[in-house]
């Protein structure tokens, strides 16, 4: 694959995981790479839509072997972590862009550390406005809320506008969404463009001016958590007595909807239950739950993540990997976030990874042999 001595390769893979249909970088992506070289494993973007020949055009090399990209690559860009051998394909010393958690894959960790792997995590991207256009959770999360709202649309026996007809007036539907982050602030924004009457709630009271602003309805609680947001805008963790108040106050929330689109996260943590069994049991047949916290064990207490189950009627959705469906534009944005980094790590054609940066930092997992994230350099620790 000759490596031009001085030119920095990029190595774009074929992911692996089953169902994933994104590629880390698209054709177009290459033009904020000048003077860098991009290996194609063969057949990469076809889950996206993108053609070999494509890539060609834009100069890319195609590889026939995903062997040649791993053995070839200084910085390997990836979307789903690595799997143990993948991990074990890296080249001593080389660098890896890809989604990691983490502290949830602390075997591929121990891996990249032993190889001397400078492994930057795209879902540990701080959130200062600076790095905004490297924020890939924000980019997939985007495209899982709009989502979310079409498959909550086709599942539910009902129209979602009013519609005043010779045969009738409909009345439109209503939607719940729970969690008002990126994901539950578009699926508002797509629900609303549906017709629906939308109400939200999330726990950090500074959004509620964001889900007015798009034709929402803001829900209050009489229970106010204490320190509901860290100083990056996260949720922080509540005590178990607070959710169970919360969950018993959503429930009436939770019957008058015939939709609830579940988005509520805490980073590195379970996902809240606040939709109790009771709620709902509670709701009309034929109503819909879209729990897109599915992969994080869901906000719902009956989702089964990655099924779609029936309970008292209640249709209830956990989709895993939503942003996959929408492989060529998710794709493109995740590509755009992937390249917005390598501009700031390429400096002069050569990798550059300023450890005072604390964007360069946050996001660095493993360095020279060394786990510098802490909460993983921890986990490993217990591990022994
Ligand atoms: P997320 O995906 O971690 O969580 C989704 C939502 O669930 C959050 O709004 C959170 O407050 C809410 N939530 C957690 N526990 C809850 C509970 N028990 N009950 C109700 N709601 C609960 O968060 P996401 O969407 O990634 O963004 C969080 C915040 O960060 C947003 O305000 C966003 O505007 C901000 N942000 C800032 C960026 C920057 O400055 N570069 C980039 C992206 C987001």
């Amino acid at each position: 694959m000759g490596n031009t001595v001085n030119t920095l390769i990029v190595g774009v893979p074929k992911e692996s995981a089953a169902d994933e249909r994104r590629v880390s970088l698209v054709p177009d992506a290459t033009s904020r790479l000048p003077g860098i070289q991009v290996i194609l494993e063969k057949g990469a973007g076809e889950g996206a839509l993108y053609s070999d020949e494509a890539y060609a055009q834009k100069g890319v090399r195609i590889a026939n072997s995903r062997q040649a990209v791993y053995a070839n690559a200084d910085i390997l860009v990836k979307v789903q972590p690595p799997t143990v051998d993948e991990a074990k394909m890296l080249r001593e010393g080389a660098a890896l862009v890809s989604f990691l958690y983490p502290v949830t894959n602390l075997e591929v960790v121990r891996i990249l550390a032993l190889r001397q792997v400078s492994a930057f995590a795209m879902d540990l991207v701080p959130r200062i406005s600076r790095a905004q256009p490297i924020d890939a959770l924000s980019s997939q999360a985007t495209i899982a809320g709009y989502k979310a709202v079409l498959l909550a649309a086709d599942l539910l026996p009902k129209l979602f506008p009013m519609l005043m007809t010779a045969a009738g007036t409909i009345p439109p539907a209503r939607v719940l969404v729970l969690g008002a982050g990126v994901a539950g602030l578009q699926a508002i924004a797509t629900a609303r463009r549906l017709g629906a009457i939308v109400e939200a709630y999330d726990i950090r009271p500074t959004v509620k001016e964001q889900v007015e602003s798009l034709g929402a309805k803001f829900v209050e609680l009489v229970v106010e958590a204490k320190d509901a947001q860290d100083a990056g805008g996260y949720a922080k963790a509540q005590t178990q007595e607070f959710y169970s108040k919360q969950q018993q106050l959503l429930t009436e929330r939770t019957r008058a909807s015939d939709v609830v689109i579940a988005t509520a996260l805490v980073p590195g943590q379970r996902a809240p239950v606040l939709i109790s069994k009771e709620a709902v049991l509670g709701m009309g047949p034929g109503s819909v739950i879209v729990d897109l916290a599915a992969e994080q064990g869901g906000n719902c207490a009956l989702t089964e993540p990655g099924k779609t189950v029936t309970r008292n009627g209640v249709i209830i959705h956990g989709p895993l990997n939503l942003p996959s469906s929408m492989a060529p534009q998710a794709s493109a944005m995740y590509s755009r976030n992937v390249t917005s980094l390598l501009q700031v790590l390429i400096k002069g054609g050569t990798l550059n990874i300023d450890l005072n940066d604390e964007l360069v930092r946050g996001m660095l997992v493993t360095r020279n042999g060394e786990v510098l994230h802490k909460a993983t350099r921890t986990a490993l620790e217990a591990m022994g």
